[in-house]
């Protein structure tokens, strides 16, 4: 069972601002839903805020202490019991979606990290994506993303599997 973290990030491993997204990248987007489709997706209770519904054709999983029902959505109140019943869901792949809080303990249970590098070191913002070695991991493949009307930075989607 791939156990697993999708995420973009720049350089300095920042990931949020105001809780939403720091930049508009319509590709990344598209490959968030394409490779999240039909696959259980966990996420903290502010990052379901920042979306503001459950995402179709996927099992939506919110991890909270203080949300008790959230209509077309399970409602977890730990990580580990997220991750029980998003394997219950699938034989396939369970995916951690963010954010920080939902990265940082998942650290530990993930084998395989989905990044997508944002040529956008010079931004600010207020949530970022825990310190990890990369020497722990290995990439087994690359995407490379131009500027462009729909994407407001170039961008690498990286593929990297838990040596
Ligand atoms: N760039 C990306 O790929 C990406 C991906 C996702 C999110 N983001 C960004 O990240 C920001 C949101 O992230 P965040 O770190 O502020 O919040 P978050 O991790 O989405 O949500 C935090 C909340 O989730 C619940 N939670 C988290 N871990 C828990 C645990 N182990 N047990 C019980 N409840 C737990 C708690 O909710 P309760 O307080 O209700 O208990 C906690 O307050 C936004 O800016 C969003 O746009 C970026």
């Amino acid at each position: 069972m791939i156990i697993s973290s999708l995420v973009a990030m720049n350089g300095n491993k920042l990931i949020g601002v105001n809780n939403d997204l720091p930049w508009k990248l319509k590709d990344d987007l598209e490959h968030f839903k394409n490779y999240s489709m039909h696959k259980p997706i966990i996420m903290g209770r502010n990052t379901y805020d920042s979306i503001g519904r459950p995402l179709p054709k996927r099992t939506n999983i919110i991890v909270s202490k203080t949300l008790s029902e959230v209509p077309g959505c399970y409602v977890c109140n730990s990580l580990d019991q997220a991750v029980l019943l998003g394997k219950e869901h699938t034989n396939d792949e369970v995916i951690l979606i963010g954010g920080a809080k939902i990265f940082k303990e998942g650290m530990k249970l993930i084998n395989k990290l989905v990044i997508s590098w944002v040529d956008a070191d010079h931004l600010i913002g207020d949530v970022y994506f825990p310190d990890f070695d990369m020497d722990n991991w290995i990439e087994v493949s690359n995407d490379i993303y131009q500027k462009s009307d729909s994407n407001e930075f170039s961008f690498k989607i990286s593929e990297y599997i838990k040596k």
